[in-house]
């Protein structure tokens, strides 16, 4: 059995565990073609599932949601009726409606979804002074990956017939969803810049940066491409750009999330059937 299995990763996590997933989908007989489509030029290209049985979607969560390049990219595919397994990562914080709002996206594109899950991953915004779930994924979250994987693969092959049931939905329109994400502005409040750092003009941050937004040559950011992803200051080989200290906000998300560092910490990753 031939699969694609795609993931979008900014900061690594996803990748990871997409490399679990990947492995064991393998080791149980399966040919796995796996494409990172971060960089805005693997998003270019047209994808042709015909060549292919099964499709695996892997993103992290941003503001609820699969990241919007990861939403409108979805949007391009054809499913040709294909059968389609998700996964997510994220840190630590608010999951739903993310299974329900991709499974929606991944239907109405032509796919029979599956299966689903969900694994913790150091949040984002740990590179600005955060403390979410800082040593995730781990060997805990990597064997739920394993088991996840199976469970897909017998659902791809027919040994198991079943489908992904109803998901977790918000009441909120997809309007208040839209405004939600913008609310990252309000803690990443200095986008990614250089200030006169060193920098040796290696093109890193340009070559991952998911949207076009920055200018490796300016060492600054478009506004309005930047989704927050933070692919440029987590890939820098020189640690030259900056943003603000996000330190003073996090006892306030904790409040806010009525949540604590040592709470998030004991969730486990989850899968979906
Ligand atoms: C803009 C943005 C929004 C995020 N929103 C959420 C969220 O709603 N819930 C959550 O638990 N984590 C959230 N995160 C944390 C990421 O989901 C988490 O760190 C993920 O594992 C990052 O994956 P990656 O390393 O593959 O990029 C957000 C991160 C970013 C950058
Ligand atoms: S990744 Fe860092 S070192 Fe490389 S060009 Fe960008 S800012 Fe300069
Ligand atoms: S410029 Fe913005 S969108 Fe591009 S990698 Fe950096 S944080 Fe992500």
């Amino acid at each position: 059995m031939k699969l694609l299995l795609c993931y979008f990763s900014a900061t690594g996590n996803t990748a990871k565990v997409a490399g679990v997933i990947g492995e064991e989908l393998e080791r149980l007989g399966a040919e796995v073609e796996q494409r990172d489509i971060t960089p805005l030029s693997d998003r270019s290209v047209t994808v042709d599932m015909e060549p292919y049985q099964a499709f695996v979607i892997g993103a992290p969560i941003h503001s609820w949601r699969a990241p919007r390049v990861v939403r409108e990219w979805l949007r391009t595919l054809d499913g040709k009726g294909k059968k389609c397994a998700m996964f997510f990562t994220y840190g630590g914080f608010q999951v739903p409606p993310t299974h329900h709002s991709t499974k929606q996206i991944l239907e109405e594109q032509g796919f029979v979804v599956v299966s689903s899950a969900e694994f913790l991953g150091a949040h984002t915004f740990n590179l600005g002074g955060w403390r979410a779930v800082e040593d995730r994924p781990d060997a805990s979250d990597f064997a739920v990956a394993k088991e996840y994987a199976r469970n897909t693969y017998a659902r791809f092959t027919g040994e198991d017939n079943g489908t992904l049931g109803e998901m977790e939905k918000t009441e909120h329109a997809e309007e208040v969803l839209d405004s939600i994400e913008t609310f990252r502005f309000k803690t990443l409040t200095q986008l990614p810049t250089r200030q006169g750092e060193p920098c040796s003009m290696c093109m890193v941050c340009e070559e991952s940066c998911p949207t076009g937004a920055i200018s490796a040559e300016a060492g600054e950011v478009e506004p309005g491409k930047c989704i927050a992803c933070l692919a440029c200051v987590a890939n820098c080989p020189e640690d030259a750009l900056k943003i603000n200290d996000m330190k003073h906000i996090w006892t306030h998300k904790l409040e806010m999330e009525k949540v604590t560092e040592e709470s998030i910490k004991q969730k486990k990753s989850k899968i979906y059937l």
